[in-house]
């Protein structure tokens, strides 16, 4: 497994389209192990492949509880409810954090990496998570969407 490197605001990567992800082969899987340790290497609760320059639909999650990361290929969000305002942040865009609309509730299809075709429904974090990278899939960022006003930057930790 591998660090990747993450591709930041400004690279006009980030507005384009990915592709769907027509075979689930050693490249893929690879990949997808490469996401998942840099999605916990910068502590994110999640990423899309076209943050990693691959511009594949492939998204990791990782919410630190019981149930682990999890690996969407191929998502499709066939369903919201209502809205839920939230704050948000986003690997590409470091120390920058807004408030954005998100579905309160989410229902989304996807491909596990075993190639089995899933579906999940999701509310808060989970929902905001999903809604977060399914964008990023079609070219689109949080920052396109937040609520004026509310953009702050923290610096991290040292
Ligand atoms: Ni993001």
């Amino acid at each position: 497994m591998a660090i990747r490197k993450i591709r930041l605001e400004g690279d006009d990567i980030l507005k384009k389209r990915s592709r769907e992800v027509e075979e689930i082969d050693e490249k893929i899987q690879i990949l997808i192990d490469d996401m998942i340790e840099t999605m916990h290497k910068y502590n994110g609760v999640g990423l899309a492949g076209v943050q990693v320059g691959v511009l594949k639909r492939v998204i990791v999650i990782d919410l630190y509880d019981e149930h682990g990361p999890i690996v969407l290929l191929n998502p499709v969000i066939i369903k919201t409810k209502g809205e839920q305002e939230v704050d948000e942040g986003c690997l590409s865009f470091p120390n920058q954090f807004a408030k954005v609309i998100r579905p309160a509730e989410v229902v989304a299809e996807y491909t596990d990496r075993e190639g089995k075709r899933m579906r999940v429904k999701a509310k808060e974090l989970l929902a905001q998570v999903i809604s977060h990278e399914v964008d990023h899939l079609n070219g689109e960022v949080f920052m396109d969407k937040i609520i004026p006003g509310t953009l702050e930057y923290i610096e991290p930790e040292k």
